[in-house]
């Protein structure tokens, strides 16, 4: 199986298990990590709307409990169009992703589009080295 098809396939079963009881839109993302692990995450919402989670940060979340420390790629997917990662999540996917790793956008019969984490978040912001 391909990176993107074993991506594919754990973004949709994380997909499945959202919480999502407002807006009744399940997103799953997995990730591929720098020690090749697969993780993933669904998005989990609160009656306290900003309160709730994407699932992009949940993925992210597992990556760092599991010990790893950097994405090589990522899934994104959603019963939707085009469910790119909104701006915050875009800033977070930053933190832990080089400028030219992948993001794909799928739905649930496969992959819509493919970006790379530059062209999501151009000159995003980084903090510097202090002296
Ligand atoms: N959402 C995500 O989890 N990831 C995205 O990339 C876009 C939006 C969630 C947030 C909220 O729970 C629901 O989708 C509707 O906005």
């Amino acid at each position: 199986m391909s990176v993107f098809d074993q991506l594919f396939a754990e973004a949709k079963a994380a997909r499945e298990t959202a919480y999502v009881p407002y807006s009744r839109f399940k997103v799953g993302a997995a990730l591929l990590t720098n020690d090749d692990k697969v993780v993933s995450g669904c998005n989990v919402e609160n009656a306290a709307y900003p309160e709730g989670t994407c699932a992009e940060a949940g993925a992210i979340a597992a990556m760092i409990r599991g010990g790893s420390s950097s994405i090589k790629e990522v899934v994104v997917l959603a019963d939707a169009a085009l469910c790119t990662p909104c701006g915050g999540c875009r800033q977070k996917l930053r933190e832990f992703a080089d400028e030219d790793v992948k993001v794909h956008v799928a739905n649930l019969d496969g992959l819509k589009q493919t970006f790379t984490v530059g062209e999501l978040l151009p000159a995003g912001f980084q903090l510097e080295e202090q002296n």
